[in-house]
């Protein structure tokens, strides 16, 4: 008995050594990048045409163009492919590095909203140097996207010009918050905006943020742990089901524009630490208003 159990524990330690320790370290930068933007980041759900919609475009990788026509702003996903005269071909590697940790342009100028600066500021530097490893490779596309205009004040940066240091996986809640935060922004849609600003402080993650455009008008869920109208009966595989199939736990398919063709390519370990930090969320009573309407032409 006594020997049973510890041959199960040594093939435990090894199977978690497998598992996390090894991945870790061997993967390289480009390695890296494929996997966040693939994923968990899905600068794609923006930049590639069609994503928004439920499908992106084949062969049109970040390409942009996708617009948006809201209030505050009429602006479009740009083109970030590494073309020229079109995308970002020109800008150095330190030039992409500061769009993403200041929201910066090489002209100085402010990349706006929707675009999540605020949360990209908070991005490791070696998750910043392995996403822009992948920008490199992509197939440069010719197309050209406008600027955005912007009826609201943009700030002088989303973030201040300093280095990131890496975020342990040891605590699973943390990098949870890592995941969720600044490589996912799922809180960033899931907590509504009160007079043109997040309300992190009293709804954080309580949903409930309308989502207008081509793809209709929905309204992002509460994915706090509340029993009644939020996560809390939901088991960790329902959860997981929902984030990377679009499929809710009573078996409705989802609506747009969550990105879950990006989203079915994260890991079990990186789903297991959103899991747990979404657990570890304050829970808010709040029912969602109304589910979806179509787009009407
Ligand atoms: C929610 C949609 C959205 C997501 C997600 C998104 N972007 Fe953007 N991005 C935009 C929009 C819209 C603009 C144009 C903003 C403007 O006109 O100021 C933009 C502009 C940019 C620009 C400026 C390009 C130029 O030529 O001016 C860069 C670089 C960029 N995005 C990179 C990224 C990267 C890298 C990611 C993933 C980490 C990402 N974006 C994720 C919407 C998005
Ligand atoms: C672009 C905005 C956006 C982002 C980013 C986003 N979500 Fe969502 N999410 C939504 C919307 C909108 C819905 C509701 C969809 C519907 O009506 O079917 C939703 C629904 C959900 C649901 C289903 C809950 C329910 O009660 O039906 C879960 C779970 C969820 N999101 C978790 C996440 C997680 C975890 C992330 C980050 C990995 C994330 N979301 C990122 C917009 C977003």
């Amino acid at each position: 008995m006594k020997k049973r159990k510890l041959a199960a524990a040594v093939a435990g330690i090894f199977f978690c050594l497998l598992a996390s320790g090894g991945a870790v370290s061997a993967e390289t930068l480009l390695e890296r990048g494929k996997y966040l933007m693939n994923g968990i980041v899905a600068c794609g759900n923006c930049h590639t045409p069609g994503s928004l919609l439920g499908r992106p475009e084949r062969g049109r990788e970040m390409a942009g163009g996708h617009k948006w026509d809201e209030p505050p702003f009429t602006t479009y996903a740009s083109n970030i492919t590494p073309d020229k005269g079109t995308g970002i071909g020109n800008w150095t590697d330190e030039q992409l590095f500061t769009s993403l940790r200041e929201g910066k342009r090489p002209d100085g100028s402010i990349i706006g909203p929707p675009m999540s600066g605020e949360l990209y500021a908070r991005i490791s530097d070696r998750d910043v140097r392995a996403m822009i490893a992948y920008l490199r490779q992509v197939k440069p596309l010719k197309n050209f996207v406008p600027r955005g205009t912007y009826r609201i004040p943009l700030p002088p940066a989303w973030g201040p010009k300093k280095s990131v240091p890496e975020v342990s996986r040891k605590d699973k809640v943390k990098y949870g918050e890592y995941l969720a935060g600044p490589l996912g922004h799922c809180v960033e849609c899931h907590t509504p905006m009160v007079k043109g600003r997040r309300d992190y402080k009293n709804q954080f993650g309580a949903g409930g943020f309308l989502l207008d455009g081509p793809w209709g008008k929905a309204y992002s869920a509460n994915i706090t742990p509340d029993p009644e109208t939020g996560l809390g009966k939901w088991s960790d595989r329902q959860i997981k089901v929902a984030i990377t199939t679009g499929y809710r736990a009573n078996g409705d398919k989802m609506n747009p524009p969550m990105g879950y063709h990006f989203y079915e390519n994260i890991s079990r370990e990186d789903l297991d630490a959103i899991v747990a930090y979404l657990r570890s969320l304050k829970p808010i009573k709040k029912p969602r208003k109304v589910r979806f309407t179509p787009h009407k032409k």
